[in-house]
Protein backbone atom coordinates (compact mmCIF):
# COMPACT_ATOMS: atom_id res chain seq x y z
CA UNK A 1 0.00 0.00 0.00
CA UNK A 2 1.65 3.42 -0.75
CA UNK A 3 0.21 6.35 0.99
CA UNK A 4 -0.30 10.09 -0.73
CA UNK A 5 -1.10 13.40 1.45
CA UNK A 6 -4.58 12.25 2.23
CA UNK A 7 -5.25 8.81 0.56
CA UNK A 8 -3.71 5.52 0.43
CA UNK A 9 -4.04 3.55 -2.38
CA UNK A 10 -4.39 -0.39 -2.17
CA UNK A 11 -3.65 -2.70 -5.14
CA UNK A 12 -6.36 -5.69 -5.21
CA UNK A 13 -6.23 -8.74 -7.66
CA UNK A 14 -3.64 -5.80 -10.14
CA UNK A 15 -6.21 -2.92 -9.37
CA UNK A 16 -5.47 0.35 -8.13
CA UNK A 17 -8.05 1.88 -5.15
CA UNK A 18 -7.84 5.44 -3.69
CA UNK A 19 -8.99 5.16 -0.23
CA UNK A 20 -9.34 8.57 2.20
CA UNK A 21 -7.08 8.64 5.21
CA UNK A 22 -8.18 10.56 7.83
CA UNK A 23 -5.63 12.27 10.98
CA UNK A 24 -6.74 12.88 14.18
CA UNK A 25 -5.96 15.45 16.78
CA UNK A 26 -3.78 12.61 18.51
CA UNK A 27 -2.69 9.13 17.65
CA UNK A 28 -2.42 7.26 14.08
CA UNK A 29 -3.97 8.19 10.67
CA UNK A 30 -6.85 5.90 9.96
CA UNK A 31 -7.61 4.38 6.43
CA UNK A 32 -11.42 5.11 5.46
CA UNK A 33 -12.48 1.40 4.47
CA UNK A 34 -15.86 2.01 4.16
CA UNK A 35 -16.36 1.98 0.89
CA UNK A 36 -14.27 -0.90 0.06
CA UNK A 37 -16.00 -3.72 -0.25
CA UNK A 38 -18.65 -2.11 -2.49
CA UNK A 39 -15.69 -0.93 -4.52
CA UNK A 40 -13.18 -3.72 -4.46
CA UNK A 41 -15.23 -6.57 -3.69
CA UNK A 42 -13.20 -7.49 -0.50
CA UNK A 43 -13.06 -7.35 3.18
CA UNK A 44 -10.80 -6.42 5.67
CA UNK A 45 -9.81 -9.25 8.19
CA UNK A 46 -8.86 -7.66 11.86
CA UNK A 47 -9.93 -10.66 14.62
CA UNK A 48 -9.68 -8.98 18.15
CA UNK A 49 -9.72 -5.43 16.31
CA UNK A 50 -6.26 -4.95 16.70
CA UNK A 51 -5.45 -2.37 13.73
CA UNK A 52 -9.16 -1.30 13.23
CA UNK A 53 -11.25 1.89 14.61
CA UNK A 54 -15.08 1.23 14.98
CA UNK A 55 -15.46 4.83 15.34
CA UNK A 56 -14.32 8.62 16.11
CA UNK A 57 -14.57 9.98 19.73
CA UNK A 58 -13.77 13.33 21.45
CA UNK A 59 -13.96 11.27 24.63
CA UNK A 60 -10.80 9.44 25.87
CA UNK A 61 -7.63 9.28 24.44
CA UNK A 62 -4.25 6.64 24.98
CA UNK A 63 -0.89 6.33 23.64
CA UNK A 64 0.12 3.31 24.91
CA UNK A 65 3.55 3.92 24.13
CA UNK A 66 3.95 6.97 26.18
CA UNK A 67 1.53 5.10 29.42
CA UNK A 68 -0.45 8.34 28.89
CA UNK A 69 -4.61 8.59 29.58
CA UNK A 70 -6.47 11.91 28.67
CA UNK A 71 -10.16 12.49 29.31
CA UNK A 72 -11.01 14.98 27.21
CA UNK A 73 -7.79 15.94 27.00
CA UNK A 74 -6.80 16.27 30.82
CA UNK A 75 -4.44 13.50 32.18
CA UNK A 76 -5.47 10.93 34.59
CA UNK A 77 -2.88 11.58 37.22
CA UNK A 78 -3.89 15.77 37.60
CA UNK A 79 -7.52 14.34 37.33
CA UNK A 80 -7.31 11.25 40.38
CA UNK A 81 -5.04 13.97 42.47
CA UNK A 82 -6.91 17.21 41.39
CA UNK A 83 -10.36 16.49 40.77
CA UNK A 84 -13.16 13.71 42.00
CA UNK A 85 -15.33 10.83 40.69
CA UNK A 86 -18.53 13.03 40.13
CA UNK A 87 -16.95 16.19 38.52
CA UNK A 88 -15.09 13.79 35.96
CA UNK A 89 -18.03 12.17 35.50
CA UNK A 90 -19.40 15.46 34.58
CA UNK A 91 -16.22 16.50 32.12
CA UNK A 92 -16.94 12.98 30.70
CA UNK A 93 -20.40 13.70 29.40
CA UNK A 94 -20.22 17.13 28.94
CA UNK A 95 -16.66 17.48 27.73
CA UNK A 96 -15.66 20.64 29.59
CA UNK A 97 -14.59 20.98 33.71
CA UNK A 98 -17.67 22.53 35.14
CA UNK A 99 -17.97 26.08 36.99
CA UNK A 100 -19.04 25.70 40.53
CA UNK A 101 -22.96 26.27 39.52
CA UNK A 102 -22.69 23.77 37.22
CA UNK A 103 -20.95 21.15 39.03
CA UNK A 104 -23.74 21.45 42.21
CA UNK A 105 -26.45 21.31 40.05
CA UNK A 106 -24.66 17.73 38.86
CA UNK A 107 -24.28 16.66 42.32
CA UNK A 108 -27.79 17.61 43.64
CA UNK A 109 -29.45 15.55 40.33
CA UNK A 110 -26.95 12.67 40.73
CA UNK A 111 -27.79 12.60 44.73
CA UNK A 112 -31.49 12.56 44.55
CA UNK A 113 -31.56 9.53 41.61
CA UNK A 114 -29.06 7.07 43.79
CA UNK A 115 -32.31 5.54 45.35
CA UNK A 116 -34.53 2.30 43.07
CA UNK A 117 -37.98 1.63 42.97
CA UNK A 118 -38.80 -0.14 46.06
CA UNK A 119 -39.98 -3.23 44.00
CA UNK A 120 -36.58 -3.75 42.33
CA UNK A 121 -35.99 -5.48 45.62
CA UNK A 122 -37.99 -8.20 45.01
CA UNK A 123 -35.39 -9.05 41.87
CA UNK A 124 -32.24 -9.27 44.42
CA UNK A 125 -34.73 -11.82 46.40
CA UNK A 126 -34.95 -14.44 43.57
CA UNK A 127 -30.97 -15.06 43.32
CA UNK A 128 -29.15 -17.40 45.40
CA UNK A 129 -27.16 -15.86 48.16
CA UNK A 130 -24.18 -16.84 46.90
CA UNK A 131 -24.54 -15.86 43.47
CA UNK A 132 -21.35 -13.62 42.32
CA UNK A 133 -22.44 -9.52 42.34
CA UNK A 134 -21.73 -9.43 39.13
CA UNK A 135 -24.65 -12.13 38.18
CA UNK A 136 -26.69 -9.56 40.04
CA UNK A 137 -25.98 -6.72 38.70
CA UNK A 138 -26.10 -7.57 35.11
CA UNK A 139 -29.77 -9.26 36.27
CA UNK A 140 -31.22 -5.91 38.14
CA UNK A 141 -29.63 -3.31 35.42
CA UNK A 142 -31.01 -4.86 32.58
CA UNK A 143 -34.40 -4.94 34.80
CA UNK A 144 -34.42 -1.11 35.12
CA UNK A 145 -35.92 -0.91 31.85
CA UNK A 146 -38.62 -2.56 33.32
CA UNK A 147 -39.28 0.18 36.15
CA UNK A 148 -37.57 3.34 33.99
CA UNK A 149 -39.91 3.26 31.45
CA UNK A 150 -40.02 7.34 31.05
CA UNK A 151 -36.16 7.04 29.77
CA UNK A 152 -35.62 4.33 27.76
CA UNK A 153 -36.70 6.68 24.34
CA UNK A 154 -33.24 6.83 23.25
CA UNK A 155 -34.52 9.04 20.20
CA UNK A 156 -35.24 12.04 22.99
CA UNK A 157 -32.44 13.97 24.13
CA UNK A 158 -34.33 14.82 27.36
CA UNK A 159 -34.60 11.05 28.40
CA UNK A 160 -31.09 9.93 27.32
CA UNK A 161 -29.98 12.69 29.96
CA UNK A 162 -32.31 11.30 32.45
CA UNK A 163 -30.64 7.55 31.91
CA UNK A 164 -27.74 8.79 32.10
CA UNK A 165 -28.37 10.48 35.47
CA UNK A 166 -30.13 7.51 37.03
CA UNK A 167 -27.74 4.67 35.74
CA UNK A 168 -24.48 7.04 37.11
CA UNK A 169 -26.57 7.45 39.94
CA UNK A 170 -27.97 3.92 41.07
CA UNK A 171 -25.00 1.61 39.94
CA UNK A 172 -23.43 2.61 43.96
CA UNK A 173 -27.23 1.62 45.64
CA UNK A 174 -27.25 -1.76 43.19
CA UNK A 175 -23.80 -2.71 43.60
CA UNK A 176 -24.01 -1.74 47.57
CA UNK A 177 -27.37 -3.93 47.50
CA UNK A 178 -25.96 -6.55 45.72
CA UNK A 179 -23.02 -6.83 48.06
CA UNK A 180 -25.65 -6.97 50.99
CA UNK A 181 -27.63 -9.58 49.77
CA UNK A 182 -24.83 -11.87 49.20
CA UNK A 183 -23.74 -11.45 53.16
CA UNK A 184 -27.58 -11.47 54.51
CA UNK A 185 -27.24 -8.44 55.64
CA UNK A 186 -30.35 -5.86 55.30
CA UNK A 187 -30.29 -3.42 52.36
CA UNK A 188 -29.19 -0.01 53.53
CA UNK A 189 -30.93 3.06 51.39
CA UNK A 190 -28.38 6.02 50.46
CA UNK A 191 -28.29 9.01 52.17
CA UNK A 192 -28.22 12.81 50.49
CA UNK A 193 -25.84 14.10 52.82
CA UNK A 194 -23.09 11.79 52.13
CA UNK A 195 -20.69 11.93 48.67
CA UNK A 196 -20.74 9.75 46.09
CA UNK A 197 -17.75 7.79 47.19
CA UNK A 198 -18.97 7.85 51.06
CA UNK A 199 -22.64 6.73 50.37
CA UNK A 200 -21.71 3.53 49.09
CA UNK A 201 -19.29 2.85 51.77
CA UNK A 202 -22.24 3.27 54.10
CA UNK A 203 -24.55 1.58 52.02
CA UNK A 204 -22.23 -1.34 52.09
CA UNK A 205 -20.37 -1.73 55.28
CA UNK A 206 -23.17 0.04 57.93
CA UNK A 207 -25.31 -2.04 59.45
CA UNK A 208 -28.60 -0.92 61.41
CA UNK A 209 -27.63 -2.33 64.69
CA UNK A 210 -24.71 0.78 65.37
CA UNK A 211 -24.20 4.27 63.74
CA UNK A 212 -21.81 3.77 60.98
CA UNK A 213 -19.28 6.54 60.43
CA UNK A 214 -17.68 7.47 57.16
CA UNK A 215 -13.53 6.69 57.13
CA UNK A 216 -12.55 10.16 55.33
CA UNK A 217 -9.14 8.13 53.74
CA UNK A 218 -11.72 5.08 53.07
CA UNK A 219 -13.60 7.49 51.05
CA UNK A 220 -11.06 9.62 49.35
CA UNK A 221 -9.75 6.04 47.99
CA UNK A 222 -12.83 4.98 47.06
CA UNK A 223 -13.57 8.49 44.87
CA UNK A 224 -10.33 7.83 43.30
CA UNK A 225 -10.26 4.24 42.40
CA UNK A 226 -14.34 5.18 40.81
CA UNK A 227 -12.20 7.79 38.68
CA UNK A 228 -9.03 5.75 38.00
CA UNK A 229 -11.78 3.19 36.29
CA UNK A 230 -14.28 6.13 34.87
CA UNK A 231 -13.70 5.37 30.50
CA UNK A 232 -10.96 3.76 28.49
CA UNK A 233 -11.29 4.59 24.79
CA UNK A 234 -13.04 1.39 23.05
CA UNK A 235 -12.52 -1.14 25.27
CA UNK A 236 -13.92 -4.80 25.09
CA UNK A 237 -16.95 -4.03 27.15
CA UNK A 238 -17.62 -0.32 25.88
CA UNK A 239 -17.58 -1.91 22.26
CA UNK A 240 -19.96 -4.36 23.45
CA UNK A 241 -22.59 -1.31 25.27
CA UNK A 242 -21.61 0.40 21.46
CA UNK A 243 -22.88 -2.07 19.31
CA UNK A 244 -26.09 -3.00 21.81
CA UNK A 245 -26.54 0.58 21.18
CA UNK A 246 -26.43 0.51 17.50
CA UNK A 247 -29.39 -1.35 17.15
CA UNK A 248 -32.07 1.16 19.31
CA UNK A 249 -31.56 -1.16 22.12
CA UNK A 250 -32.72 0.83 25.33
CA UNK A 251 -29.62 2.24 27.80
CA UNK A 252 -30.40 -0.36 30.49
CA UNK A 253 -30.11 -3.19 28.21
CA UNK A 254 -27.14 -1.93 26.67
CA UNK A 255 -25.14 -1.14 30.06
CA UNK A 256 -25.77 -4.89 31.61
CA UNK A 257 -24.52 -6.40 27.95
CA UNK A 258 -21.25 -3.88 29.20
CA UNK A 259 -21.44 -5.40 32.72
CA UNK A 260 -21.44 -8.37 31.11
CA UNK A 261 -18.62 -8.15 28.87
CA UNK A 262 -16.21 -6.49 32.03
CA UNK A 263 -16.89 -9.63 34.15
CA UNK A 264 -14.32 -11.67 31.85
CA UNK A 265 -10.99 -12.56 33.59
CA UNK A 266 -9.21 -10.29 30.77
CA UNK A 267 -10.98 -7.40 31.27
CA UNK A 268 -12.62 -6.36 34.01
CA UNK A 269 -12.98 -9.70 35.87
CA UNK A 270 -8.85 -8.89 36.32
CA UNK A 271 -8.64 -7.65 39.67
CA UNK A 272 -10.05 -10.35 41.31
CA UNK A 273 -8.38 -13.29 39.02
CA UNK A 274 -5.14 -10.74 40.23
CA UNK A 275 -5.31 -10.88 43.77
CA UNK A 276 -7.14 -14.87 43.49
CA UNK A 277 -3.42 -14.96 41.94
CA UNK A 278 -1.17 -13.13 44.80
CA UNK A 279 -3.18 -15.41 47.07
CA UNK A 280 -1.85 -18.77 45.40
CA UNK A 281 1.57 -17.46 45.06
CA UNK A 282 1.49 -16.43 48.42
CA UNK A 283 5.37 -15.60 49.19
CA UNK A 284 8.11 -14.32 47.35
CA UNK A 285 10.18 -17.44 47.36
CA UNK A 286 6.65 -18.76 44.90
CA UNK A 287 7.01 -16.14 42.30
CA UNK A 288 9.74 -17.79 40.01
CA UNK A 289 7.60 -20.65 39.47
CA UNK A 290 4.48 -18.66 38.54
CA UNK A 291 6.59 -16.58 36.46
CA UNK A 292 8.00 -19.39 34.26
CA UNK A 293 4.27 -20.60 34.26
CA UNK A 294 3.36 -17.16 33.01
CA UNK A 295 6.40 -17.53 30.26
CA UNK A 296 5.41 -21.39 29.20
CA UNK A 297 3.25 -21.47 25.76
CA UNK A 298 1.75 -25.00 27.28
CA UNK A 299 0.68 -23.86 30.36
CA UNK A 300 -2.34 -21.20 30.06
CA UNK A 301 -1.82 -19.44 33.08
CA UNK A 302 -1.36 -15.66 32.55
CA UNK A 303 -0.05 -13.36 35.17
CA UNK A 304 -3.58 -11.46 35.97
CA UNK A 305 -3.14 -7.35 36.23
CA UNK A 306 -0.34 -7.47 33.43
CA UNK A 307 0.03 -6.67 30.13
CA UNK A 308 -2.82 -4.40 27.93
CA UNK A 309 -3.87 -4.17 24.36
CA UNK A 310 -2.84 -0.77 23.61
CA UNK A 311 -0.09 -0.01 27.07
CA UNK A 312 3.03 -1.11 25.71
CA UNK A 313 4.21 1.01 28.27
CA UNK A 314 3.09 1.49 32.18
CA UNK A 315 -0.83 2.14 32.63
CA UNK A 316 -0.85 5.20 34.18
CA UNK A 317 -3.85 4.39 36.20
CA UNK A 318 -1.59 1.48 37.90
CA UNK A 319 0.94 4.10 38.80
CA UNK A 320 -1.19 5.83 40.72
CA UNK A 321 -2.84 2.76 42.22
CA UNK A 322 0.27 1.62 43.17
CA UNK A 323 0.94 4.66 45.34
CA UNK A 324 -2.46 4.68 46.86
CA UNK A 325 -2.20 1.28 48.30
CA UNK A 326 0.83 2.40 49.88
CA UNK A 327 -0.89 5.16 51.20
CA UNK A 328 -4.34 3.65 52.06
CA UNK A 329 -2.61 0.36 53.66
CA UNK A 330 -0.40 2.64 55.76
CA UNK A 331 -2.89 4.72 56.83
CA UNK A 332 -4.94 2.00 58.17
CA UNK A 333 -1.81 0.64 59.57
CA UNK A 334 -1.76 -2.22 58.10
CA UNK A 335 1.94 -3.51 57.65
CA UNK A 336 3.42 -5.31 55.78
CA UNK A 337 0.45 -6.93 54.03
CA UNK A 338 1.48 -10.41 52.60
CA UNK A 339 -0.06 -9.75 48.86
CA UNK A 340 0.99 -6.28 48.32
CA UNK A 341 4.75 -7.42 49.22
CA UNK A 342 4.19 -10.34 46.64
CA UNK A 343 2.63 -8.10 44.30
CA UNK A 344 5.91 -5.13 44.16
CA UNK A 345 8.24 -8.23 43.95
CA UNK A 346 6.46 -10.01 41.31
CA UNK A 347 6.84 -6.81 39.60
CA UNK A 348 9.67 -5.74 40.23
CA UNK A 349 11.21 -9.89 39.28
CA UNK A 350 8.54 -9.83 36.04
CA UNK A 351 9.78 -6.40 34.54
CA UNK A 352 13.42 -8.06 35.22
CA UNK A 353 12.47 -10.67 32.93
CA UNK A 354 13.16 -10.41 28.80
CA UNK A 355 9.89 -12.09 28.19
CA UNK A 356 7.70 -9.21 29.95
CA UNK A 357 10.00 -6.51 28.62
CA UNK A 358 10.39 -7.67 25.32
CA UNK A 359 6.82 -7.79 24.89
CA UNK A 360 6.08 -4.51 26.16
CA UNK A 361 3.89 -6.59 29.56
CA UNK A 362 3.59 -3.83 32.66
CA UNK A 363 1.01 -3.86 35.33
CA UNK A 364 -2.49 -2.74 34.48
CA UNK A 365 -4.51 -0.66 36.08
CA UNK A 366 -6.37 -4.38 37.74
CA UNK A 367 -2.63 -5.04 39.20
CA UNK A 368 -2.97 -3.04 42.64
CA UNK A 369 -6.55 -2.06 42.99
CA UNK A 370 -7.22 -5.47 44.74
CA UNK A 371 -5.03 -5.13 47.40
CA UNK A 372 -6.53 -1.96 48.05
CA UNK A 373 -10.07 -3.38 47.93
CA UNK A 374 -9.08 -5.75 50.43
CA UNK A 375 -8.12 -3.78 52.81
CA UNK A 376 -10.74 -1.44 52.76
CA UNK A 377 -12.94 -4.64 53.65
CA UNK A 378 -14.16 -5.83 50.28
CA UNK A 379 -14.35 -9.26 49.64
CA UNK A 380 -12.69 -9.97 46.08
CA UNK A 381 -16.06 -10.69 44.32
CA UNK A 382 -17.01 -7.42 44.71
CA UNK A 383 -13.77 -5.84 43.07
CA UNK A 384 -15.47 -6.28 39.45
CA UNK A 385 -18.95 -5.10 40.68
CA UNK A 386 -17.24 -1.59 41.65
CA UNK A 387 -15.08 -1.48 38.42
CA UNK A 388 -18.58 -1.75 36.61
CA UNK A 389 -20.28 1.12 39.15
CA UNK A 390 -17.06 3.02 37.60
CA UNK A 391 -17.18 1.99 34.46
CA UNK A 392 -20.92 2.75 33.74
CA UNK A 393 -20.02 7.08 33.44
CA UNK A 394 -17.68 5.75 30.47
CA UNK A 395 -20.14 3.58 29.08
CA UNK A 396 -23.02 6.56 28.93
CA UNK A 397 -21.05 9.07 27.77
CA UNK A 398 -19.63 7.13 25.02
CA UNK A 399 -23.56 5.66 24.21
CA UNK A 400 -24.48 9.47 24.32
CA UNK A 401 -21.80 10.41 21.81
CA UNK A 402 -22.77 7.85 19.81
CA UNK A 403 -26.68 8.05 19.59
CA UNK A 404 -26.17 11.81 18.78
CA UNK A 405 -23.97 10.87 15.85
CA UNK A 406 -26.18 11.14 12.38
CA UNK A 407 -23.47 8.62 11.03
CA UNK A 408 -24.60 6.18 13.27
CA UNK A 409 -25.65 2.60 11.99
CA UNK A 410 -26.29 -0.79 13.27
CA UNK A 411 -23.06 -3.01 13.67
CA UNK A 412 -22.79 -5.30 11.51
CA UNK A 413 -19.25 -7.10 11.09
CA UNK A 414 -18.60 -10.11 8.38
CA UNK A 415 -16.38 -12.53 8.43
CA UNK A 416 -13.82 -14.57 6.74
CA UNK A 417 -15.67 -17.97 5.58
CA UNK A 418 -14.02 -21.08 5.87
CA UNK A 419 -17.06 -23.67 6.47
CA UNK A 420 -18.57 -25.97 3.48
CA UNK A 421 -19.91 -24.59 0.41
CA UNK A 422 -23.38 -25.38 -0.85
CA UNK A 423 -24.35 -29.21 -1.19
CA UNK A 424 -27.52 -31.05 -1.07
CA UNK A 425 -29.27 -32.72 1.98
CA UNK A 426 -28.44 -36.61 2.83
CA UNK A 427 -31.18 -38.29 3.65
CA UNK A 428 -30.22 -40.20 6.82
CA UNK A 429 -30.03 -44.38 5.15
CA UNK A 430 -27.52 -42.38 2.95
CA UNK A 431 -25.43 -41.29 5.37
C1 LIG B 1 -8.58 -4.29 31.39
O1 LIG B 1 -8.95 -2.66 26.75
C2 LIG B 1 -8.90 -1.97 27.85
O2 LIG B 1 -8.71 -0.76 27.86
C3 LIG B 1 -9.19 -2.78 29.11
C4 LIG B 1 -9.05 -2.03 30.44
C5 LIG B 1 -10.10 -0.94 30.60
O3 LIG B 1 -9.88 -0.02 31.40
O4 LIG B 1 -11.20 -1.11 30.00
O5 LIG B 1 -7.76 -1.45 30.53
C6 LIG B 1 -9.24 -2.97 31.63
O6 LIG B 1 -9.20 -5.19 30.89
C7 LIG B 1 -7.11 -4.43 31.71
C8 LIG B 1 -6.54 -5.84 31.32
C9 LIG B 1 -6.95 -6.81 32.43
N1 LIG B 1 -6.62 -8.20 32.03
C10 LIG B 1 -5.58 -8.86 32.59
O7 LIG B 1 -4.80 -8.35 33.40
C11 LIG B 1 -5.48 -10.31 32.18
C12 LIG B 1 -4.03 -10.68 31.86
N2 LIG B 1 -3.64 -9.96 30.63
C13 LIG B 1 -3.87 -10.59 29.38
O8 LIG B 1 -4.71 -11.63 29.26
C14 LIG B 1 -3.57 -9.73 28.15
O9 LIG B 1 -2.46 -9.01 28.42
C15 LIG B 1 -4.69 -8.82 27.68
C16 LIG B 1 -5.97 -9.55 27.48
C17 LIG B 1 -4.91 -7.73 28.68
C18 LIG B 1 -4.25 -8.20 26.36
O10 LIG B 1 -4.16 -9.24 25.46
P1 LIG B 1 -3.77 -8.96 23.91
O11 LIG B 1 -3.58 -7.52 23.65
O12 LIG B 1 -4.72 -9.72 23.05
O13 LIG B 1 -2.33 -9.55 23.82
P2 LIG B 1 -2.00 -11.06 23.53
O14 LIG B 1 -2.90 -11.95 24.33
O15 LIG B 1 -1.92 -11.24 22.05
O16 LIG B 1 -0.54 -11.16 24.19
C19 LIG B 1 0.62 -10.79 23.45
C20 LIG B 1 1.71 -11.72 23.95
C21 LIG B 1 1.29 -13.18 23.89
O17 LIG B 1 2.50 -13.93 23.75
P3 LIG B 1 2.84 -14.46 22.22
O18 LIG B 1 1.67 -15.30 21.75
O19 LIG B 1 3.06 -13.22 21.39
O20 LIG B 1 4.11 -15.27 22.41
O21 LIG B 1 1.97 -11.44 25.35
C22 LIG B 1 1.64 -12.58 26.12
C23 LIG B 1 0.75 -13.47 25.27
O22 LIG B 1 0.90 -14.83 25.64
N3 LIG B 1 0.91 -12.09 27.30
C24 LIG B 1 1.10 -12.52 28.54
C25 LIG B 1 0.24 -11.74 29.33
N4 LIG B 1 -0.44 -10.89 28.57
C26 LIG B 1 -0.02 -11.11 27.30
N5 LIG B 1 1.89 -13.47 29.06
C27 LIG B 1 1.82 -13.64 30.41
N6 LIG B 1 1.03 -12.94 31.26
C28 LIG B 1 0.23 -11.98 30.73
N7 LIG B 1 -0.57 -11.29 31.56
Amino acid sequence: MTESNKTATLTIHGKEYELPVHSPTAGPDVVDIRKLYGQAGVFTYDPGFTSTASCDSTITYIDGDKGELLHRGYPIDQLAAKSHFLEVCYLLLYGELPEAKALETFETTITRHTMLHEQMQYFYRGFRRDAHPMAIMVGVVGAMSAFYHDSTDIADPHQREVASHRLIAKMPTIAAWAYKYHTGQPFVYPRNDLDYASNFLRMCFSVPAEEYEVNPILSRAMDRIFTLHADHEQNASTSTVRLASSSGANPFACVAAGIACLWGPAHGGANQACLEMLEEIGSVDRIPEYINRAKDKDDPFRLMGFGHRVYKNFDPRATVMKQSADEVLDLLGIENNPKLQVAKALEKQALEDPYFTEKKLFPNVDFYSGIILEAMGFPTSMFTPIFALSRTVGWVSQWKEMIADPQNKIGRPRQLYLGETNRDYVDIEKR
